[in-house]
């Protein structure tokens, strides 16, 4: 891969956006597509090279094209709540695609039989791998703390104790980052800074802290409409959306440039739109991504795997090993265990990084993988991906039940959300 050039963006007198360019990968004429895969700059080489994906025999389109070296997404930044609500977990098998663990570790807890987490990253095996230790040692504040969901300065002690039930590789990848340990472990992924650098320097051009406050406290619709129209919806805030999601400026964060082919109209009218939704329709007071991105930890509102109720759940799944993480695409996963047959599947948005007939392909061997039944999830950000017509026989689009899941989507900013579900 080519060194990456790097791009300065002023955003005004006190904001420079620092952004890396897209860059050509001269062997596959590919674009690299996305911010969040573009390599990090590893301050460990050794150690990273031994958190290689292994699983070779069949890679996923994205493998070819990135470098999976540091944690991209520290936490989930998918609802749950959809996920729980059409998967219907309960019984089922289910295959998640990995990321942090959390939405893995939320279907445990609504009863899965078992859950398969599969993840190419070995950074982000390394986050999984962490939050089960914790699971398993640590009691359901101090699995907050470690976190990050709540303030703490134990963090290090939550860690220690958790250490010995880490594999080498996981020990070692951790114990070479106390500072992020420090922090919380649930904001150290690429994209959790790009909230931060958002809320420690962007926001505040348009909102004070106790406006930022104001819009987390518990409201009625009515009010939530007004405080909407005459406190949040100012030009600044309006300005932010047009400069962040701007073609030019999310061209230069990594987002290709194909992917706006698809996109109508602005992608900021659109976002803000999203937004607005989330700030009004689904009650921010009860958000925990919106609190997280605002406040940089979640307080009292949590996510469904970190809930109080669902810890104890998730903790004896895992003692009755109802849980694996497995290092590999899911390609190479589905490859390697075609006697393997789910009843359920977290997708997150992995087809947003493939070309519709990669997408195409692989839904076909999910749905070989799969029982009469099963049900699939997964969300669209800017490239449209669903169940072509050609699989129309084998996979049944459920629409509405997507679409009435999507207006309660309390993580606002994906596109489309999308049910399928395998022939009976
Ligand atoms: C798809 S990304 C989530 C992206 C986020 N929703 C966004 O759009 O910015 C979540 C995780 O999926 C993993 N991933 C992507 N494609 C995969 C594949 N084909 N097999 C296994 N894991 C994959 C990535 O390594 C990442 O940790």
């Amino acid at each position: 891969m080519m060194d990456q050039p790097e791009t300065r963006i002023n955003l005004g007198e006190n904001f420079t956006l620092y952004a890396v360019a897209t860059v050509q990968v001269p062997d596959s004429g590919n674009f690299v597509s996305d911010a969040e895969y573009l390599p990090a700059r590893s301050q460990n080489l050794d150690l990273l090279r031994k958190f290689q994906p292994k699983c070779g025999m069949s890679h996923s389109e994205i493998q070819h094209r990135a470098d999976f070296s540091e944690i991209r997404y520290a936490q989930c930044w998918e609802d749950s709540q959809l996920l729980t609500a059409c998967l219907k977990p309960a019984g089922r098998d289910c295959l998640s695609i990995g990321s942090a663990g959390d939405n893995s570790f939320a279907l445990l807890a609504a009863g899965a039989a078992s859950v398969t987490a599969v993840e190419m990253n070995a950074a982000q095996i390394a986050c999984i791998e962490l939050r089960r230790a914790a699971y398993l040692t640590l009691d359901h504040s101090q699995f907050l703390e470690l976190l990050g969901s709540r303030s703490s300065i134990r963090r290090g002690d939550w860690y220690r104790a958790c250490r010995e039930k880490l594999s080498g590789e996981v020990r070692s990848f951790w114990d070479a980052r106390s500072g992020a340990i420090a922090d919380g472990i649930g904001s150290a992924g690429k994209f959790e800074r790009y909230f931060a650098t958002f809320r420690n320097y962007v926001l505040p051009l348009a909102h004070s802290k106790k406006e930022v406050q104001s819009l987390l406290t518990g409201k009625s619709l009515a009010e939530r409409e007004r405080f909407y129209q005459t406190i949040w919806d100012n030009r600044r805030w309006r300005w932010i959306f047009q400069i962040f999601f701007s073609r030019t400026v999310m061209g230069a964060l990594g987002r290709d440039p194909e992917f706006f082919k698809y996109v109508e109209g602005s992608v900021a009218d659109r976002i803000l739109a999203r937004t607005r939704h989330a700030l009004v329709k689904i009650d921010p007071a009860e958000n925990p991504y919106l609190h997280w991105i605002l406040t940089g930890a979640h307080g009292e509102v949590l996510p469904e795997a970190l809930k109080e109720k669902n810890f104890d759940l998730v903790r004896h799944a895992l003692l009755e090993n109802r849980f694996r993480v497995v290092e590999a695409s899911l390609e190479g996963l589905l490859a390697q265990e075609p006697e393997c047959i789910y009843g359920a599947f977290n997708l997150s948005d992995i087809f947003e990084y493939m070309s519709e007939e990669n997408s195409s392909n692989l839904l076909g061997k999910i749905i070989s993988a799969s029982q009469p039944g099963a049900r699939l999830a997964y969300w669209n950000m800017l490239a449209p991906r669903a169940r072509p017509e050609s699989l129309a026989d084998r996979l049944i689009s459920c629409n509405d039940e997507a679409e009435s899941l999507f207006e309660q989507d309390r993580a606002f900013f994906y596109n489309r959300f999308i049910v399928e579900e395998v022939s009976g």
